[in-house]
């Protein structure tokens, strides 16, 4: 029997919502958590778009594609034959949808371990102590202290092309497709652009990015966004920047796609196309404008450092009120918050937040680029190291990329780390530590790293940035 009463409710059980409500539970609150989404049988099925259709989904995908592609071209190359390879989207599709069940049961399970409610339904804010939540069969209303919204975000649409999940598709459809398309077009060369462009590319689509853009990646070190670049239009990825799809027809069984640039209009044919262009806040009949929640002027709920919305009592958290739209920075969040409430000092480093772009190879960096510490005036000095000079990326056959260090030219402080190359989602979380310890990059330098490994990699970039690389 769920109580009607609450310390806590957070709103949203994504990786900012139930990650706080967890530790608000681990501090003695009385904390209920609700989420609408449901799973295929219309119960609840907690994790947000981060397990439901976004982090997780995508890495099974982005996996088994990567399997596939080394089957079908490097295998050789370790004497592996492998004559009849063949691609079964459907089973890869229910592996995917195993892992992303696995894994919400898994976070009913946490709830349920922490004494937390899970109210399945949809909530709204009636006022500061009333929550209504329209579920499933009933409404039902509760109270509550204090409210936390984390209720993510969803893809921005672009009013002329209404996404239908077959043939155009968002980040959702894309994940859910059930056969490769023959063509597939993205609007968009940002994060979910590339990592969707890589699962299809890698199974055989013939793919064309559409970027406004003139520069590619541009929030990312322009040494790595350049290798990036080069490698997927090695792999067979169309980019085509600074260009403006300005429409698209959906015919019997493709889409016509027109497209200006510097060099004029044309049109593309594809059979599916997929919009990428960045993600809204979710805040829709919240009752955010009924209880006067300030948002700002796209749309994200404004906090103070402390999370705190204008309205005494509501808080929020995730990518609800912005910034880099993550998991893992949402999740510290709700701890932060969490702590903060129970009058601990709860604190979020915005400058120590790992970025991965999981394309082949992976794209990765923490804290400040050249260009940001060029822009505040700071000195630097830089250290790189390419992986073609590390015996673990030789004896993996995976030598492209590179690492490249940036610290204080006047303290030898660690201030951000860039990489593409093998495995740089794991690689990233010491460069993480690093920062947020302030570590200098003598202290990695003078570091044992295991032999061989590719971490190797950081130690000779740290050794570089005094001119005593051993390897290179
Ligand atoms: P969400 O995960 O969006 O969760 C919000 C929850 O609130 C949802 O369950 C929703 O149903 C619920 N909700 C909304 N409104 C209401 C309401 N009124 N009542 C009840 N419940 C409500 N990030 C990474 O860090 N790494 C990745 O590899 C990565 N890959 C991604 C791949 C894709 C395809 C996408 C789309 C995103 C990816 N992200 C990734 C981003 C990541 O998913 C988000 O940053 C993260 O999920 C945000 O967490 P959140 O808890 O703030 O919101
Ligand atoms: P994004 O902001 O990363 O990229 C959107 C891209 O679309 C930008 O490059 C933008 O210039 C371009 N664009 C916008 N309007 C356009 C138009 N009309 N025509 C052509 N190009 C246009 O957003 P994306 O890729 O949708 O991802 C949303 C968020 O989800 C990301 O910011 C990221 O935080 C999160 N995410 C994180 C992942 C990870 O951590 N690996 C994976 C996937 C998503």
């Amino acid at each position: 029997m769920k109580n009607s009463s609450y310390e806590v409710v957070v709103i949203g059980a994504g990786p900012a919502g139930y990650v706080c409500a967890i530790r608000c539970a681990q501090l003695g609150m009385k904390v209920a958590c609700a989420d609408q989404w449901s799973d295929k049988n219309n119960k609840p099925s907690p994790g947000g778009t981060c397990l439901n259709v976004g982090c997780i989904p995508s890495k099974a995908l982005l996996d088994s594609s990567h399997h596939y592609s080394f089957f079908a071209q490097e295998a050789k190359q370790h004497g592996l034959k492998c004559e009849q390879l063949t691609v079964d989207v459907a089973k890869m599709q229910q592996r995917k949808d195993k892992v992303v069940k696995t894994l919400t049961t898994g976070v009913k399970g946490l709830l349920k371990k922490n004494g937390i409610d899970l109210l399945h339904g949809t909530a709204s804010i009636k006022n500061r102590n009333l929550i209504s939540i329209a579920g499933p069969d009933k409404t039902s209303e509760i109270k509550t202290e204090k409210i936390i919204i984390a209720t993510g975000s969803k893809p921005f649409e672009l009013g002329f092309l209404p996404v239908d999940q077959q043939s155009i598709v968002d980040s959702t459809g894309a994940l859910e497709l059930g056969q490769v398309p023959a063509r597939l077009g993205v609007i968009g060369a940002g994060v979910i652009g590339l990592e969707m462009a890589s699962i299809w590319n890698r199974l055989g689509a013939d793919v064309t990015i559409w970027e406004a853009e003139q520069q590619f990646l541009p929030l990312v070190d322009r040494d790595i966004a350049a290798q990036a670049s080069k490698l997927l239009a090695k792999q067979g990825i169309k980019i085509v920047l600074d260009c403006k799809v300005k429409q698209a027809e959906k015919n019997a069984d493709e889409i016509v796609v027109h497209v200006t640039d510097s060099e004029g209009d044309s049109t593309t044919i594809v059979d599916c196309l997929l919009v990428a262009v960045g993600r809204v806040a979710n805040t829709e009949n919240l009752g955010l404008e009924q209880i006067g929640v300030a948002v700002d002027e796209r749309g994200f709920v404004e906090v103070n450092e402390d999370w705190q919305t204008n309205v005494t009592g509501i808080y929020a958290i995730g990518d609800v009120i912005g910034g880099a739209m993550l998991a893992h920075k949402g999740s510290e969040e709700g701890v932060a918050l969490a702590e903060k409430l129970a009058g601990q000092s709860g604190h979020v480093n915005y400058n120590a937040i790992p970025w991965v772009i999981y394309t082949w190879p992976e794209i990765a960096w923490t804290g400040q680029t050249e260009e940001t510490l060029r822009s505040q005036g700071i000195n630097y000095n830089v250290g790189t190291f390419p992986f073609m000079a590390l015996g673990r990326a030789r004896a993996m056959g995976d030598v492209d990329g590179l690492i490249k260090l940036v610290a204080d030219a006047e303290n030898d402080r660690l201030l951000g780390a860039h990489i593409i190359g093998p495995n740089a989602s794991e690689l990233i979380a010491e460069a993480v530590v690093a920062i947020e310890a302030e570590l200098t990059a003598e202290d990695l330098a003078r570091t044992i790293h295991g032999h061989p490994t590719l971490a190797e990699g950081l130690h000779e970039a740290a050794l570089a940035l005094d001119n005593r690389a051993i390897h290179i």
